[in-house]
């Protein structure tokens, strides 16, 4: 096992614009996937950007891994619906003017949970871990996700998403009683 610790927001590195992957070959690569995906199951995240352990290169994964919890996440039951994927060099493009609000959580901001709008239609393209191409269109919970990861190598933050932060706060306070919504 390999988990790194996650950047909290308000360490600068999480703001940076990220830069591409030009070496799909190497080792390094291999390892930062390898880290990454540990540092994910580990703290039951559902997605996790390569800014979060403090390395500025455009990679993202997300997805709820099969082998655990029937292929459900404790912290989002909807998780199964999306699989494992390794996004490198993502390009997302939004499908129609359509978006949706849903809680959203973040492993640089633990314990706590915020309504946020996104687009409801998205089509995303990029390359696996081997550089070969992704290219897929996603709606919902899926398109959520893929749009919280990119968002990360920009440098935001959900919270600069939001448009009401009367619906912000500690997942305990918001959900009290709902032990799966725990960090
Ligand atoms: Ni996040």
């Amino acid at each position: 096992m390999s988990v790194r610790a996650v950047l909290r927001m308000g360490d600068e590195r999480l703001q940076q614009v990220a830069e591409p992957v030009r070496d799909f070959g190497g080792e390094e690569l291999r390892e930062l996937l390898r880290n990454m995906r540990d540092t994910m199951e580990a703290l039951s995240g559902v997605g996790l950007a390569a800014p979060q352990i403090g390395v500025g290169l455009r990679v993202v994964i997300f997805g709820a891994p099969p082998d655990r919890n029937n292929g459900q996440n404790p912290r989002y039951p909807d998780a199964g619906a999306v699989p494992y994927t390794v996004l490198i060099n993502p390009v997302v493009t939004p499908l129609g003017e359509q978006y949706e609000e849903g809680w959203e959580g973040c492993l640089s901001l633990p314990g706590l949970r915020g309504v946020v709008p996104r687009f409801l239609h998205v089509r995303y393209q990029g390359h696996d871990e081997y550089g070969a191409l992704i290219d897929r269109t996603v709606s919902g919970f899926h398109a959520r996700v893929v749009q919280h990861e990119c968002d990360h190598l920009d440098g935001i933050l959900y919270p600069m998403r939001m448009t009401d932060m009367s619906r912000f706060g500690y997942t305990a306070e918001l959900f009290p009683g709902r032990e799966t919504q725990e960090e």
